[in-house]
């Protein structure tokens, strides 16, 4: 397509060609932008998620190709090499990176995304000052703008995945007069980009702008706890597209234009979702410093003295295969423990013995969006067989057993009726109204938001203490003697 498009270019009049290369460029940027959309609301189902993926890549190829058609050899060879690099990179990675690392990869993305807008506004900043005549003052602006979100984003993002893969500490590290700082850097940044503009695009304003920029992120992002950090992943998700769209407009890129537009709305939307299942507000997750490391290895720090009603695989292997209907609710301890799929095994063996089995799936479940849908993916439960909340909701009190695998937060009824709790409201899994409940977990110990759960003293609960896959290991082995 581009020989195609530099053959239109040099075979046609002048007065015709540039003319006709800028409309199919622009149509190319359409289609593409086209298949962004579509790409996007596929991703919405994990049925249509593949070709949504595929749709939306397809787009991106054809706005390189239309980006690339009439630029001269030179910088074909520049851009060609740059794309074999970062193809080897993200080869690499994305073969070497495993499943539970994926949060700390896509904010790793987000940072690049970040300081290649930030990279595009330098280089046009370049442009711009090695030009005699008036400089443009609005393009001037804007490199300030790209540079600010992109360099903010990269840090943020660096920060973001050393507080995910466990490098930083994941605990909230609070700053001594966080937002007085953040919003007095915020402040001076807009100064600088002030300058620019007035200063004919002064070196040290840029400079001044990289640095603060970069500071930004680091002191938006230390605050917030390592459980948090996805819904600051996905906010600097939102920030990269912005920086894009913002480097768009700068180089007058339509196509970067609408796809950072569509990654910054689609980061804040994302933000939004998250935010309401877990009825907490932004404000709150960036700023409350909620949430520890992470909620493993708290065995025993909250054990009371109540009693808890016990059951062991044995137990649990013979009330679930005199059951119609199970349940299989998931959580953050499922993925801790990886143990899909032992419960892809315990479902399949349950379902060979006609019981009905389904999983009941809450928007927040684990520690980024989609997690428990991407495990169960990994382990090929069928997609039908998952419930979402309001399909759920309705299903356990005519269900004779539910299995909560490491849950803790989404089936804590205090959600319900504890007005002092910290999830009081947030949407849960009503669990409790199932005939019988097993709880599987190590201890009762509590989940992210640090709050004890009645559910396990509840009449209908029976506690299985112990790793999620070996006590589901040791259920199907159990089930097999019956
Ligand atoms: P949590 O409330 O965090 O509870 C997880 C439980 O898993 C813990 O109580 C822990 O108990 C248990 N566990 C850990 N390792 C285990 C293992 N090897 N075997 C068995 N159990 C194990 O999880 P949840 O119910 O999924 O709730 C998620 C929480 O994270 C919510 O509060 C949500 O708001 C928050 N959050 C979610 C997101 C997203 S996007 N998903 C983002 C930020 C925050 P023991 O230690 O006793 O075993």
């Amino acid at each position: 397509m581009i020989t195609f498009l530099h053959q239109l270019e040099s075979n046609c009049s002048l007065a015709v060609a540039p003319g006709a290369i800028a409309i199919m460029r622009d149509l190319t940027y359409l289609v593409a932008s086209i298949l962004f959309i579509l790409g996007i609301k596929r991703l919405a189902s994990p049925r249509t998620a593949r070709a949504g993926n595929g749709l939306a890549a397809l787009g991106m190829l054809l706005a390189i190709i239309a980006t690339l058609a009439g630029a001269g050899s030179s910088a074909l060879i520049w851009a060609f090499s740059a794309m074999g690099l970062g193809a080897i990179v993200g080869v690499f990675l994305a073969v070497r990176v495993q499943m539970t690392q994926m949060p700390q990869m896509v904010a790793l993305f987000n940072g690049f995304g970040g300081i290649a807008s930030a990279i595009v506004a330098a280089a046009e900043w370049i442009k711009i000052t090695s030009f005699e005549g008036p400089r443009d003052q609005s393009a001037l602006a804007l490199v300030g703008i790209a540079s600010l979100i992109g360099c903010a984003t990269l840090t943020g993002s660096i920060v973001a995945a050393g507080k995910l893969h466990g490098s930083i500490s994941g605990k909230p590290i609070p700053i001594p007069a966080g937002l007085f700082v953040n919003i007095a850097l915020v402040a001076v940044a807009v100064a600088l980009i002030v300058a620019l503009p007035v200063t004919g695009g002064a070196l040290w304003a840029l400079i001044l702008v990289i640095l603060i920029a970069s500071a930004l992120g680091v002191t938006l992002t230390i605050p917030i706890g390592g459980a948090d950090m996805p819904v600051m992943v996905s906010l600097l998700n939102s920030y990269s597209g912005l920086a894009a769209s913002a480097a768009g407009f700068l180089i007058f890129n339509k196509a970067l234009i609408v796809a950072g537009a569509i990654v910054g709305a689609s980061g804040l939307i994302l933000t939004a979702i998250m935010c309401k299942a877990m009825n907490r507000s932004l404000a709150n997750v960036l700023f409350a410093g909620v949430g520890t490391a992470d909620s493993s290895g708290t065995a025993g720090t909250t054990a009371e003295d109540r009693i808890v009603k016990r059951a062991d695989p044995d137990d649990v292997a013979i009330m679930l295969e005199a059951s119609q209907r199970v349940i299989i609710a998931p959580g953050y301890g499922l993925a801790v423990a990886q143990a899909q799929h032992a419960v892809r095994e315990l479902a399949d063996a349950l379902t060979k013995r006609g019981v009905n089995v389904a999983y009941a799936i809450h928007p927040v479940a684990g520690r980024m969006p989609g997690h428990m849908n991407v495990l169960l993916a990994e382990a090929d439960v069928p997609y039908d067989e998952l419930l979402d909340l309001d399909q759920a909701n309705p299903e356990f009190d005519r269900t004779d057993a539910v299995l909560v695998i490491g849950a803790n937060d989404v089936v804590n009824p205090a959600a319900r009726t504890d007005t002092a709790s910290p999830i009081y409201g947030m949407p849960i899994l009503d669990v409790d109204k199932a005939r019988t409940v097993f709880v599987l977990k190590r201890s009762l110990g509590a989940g992210y938001a640090g709050v004890q759960n009645e559910l396990f003293f509840a009449d209908n609960t029976l506690m299985v203490f112990g790793d999620a896959k070996k006590t589901i290991t040791a259920i199907t082995a159990a089930l097999a003697e019956l």
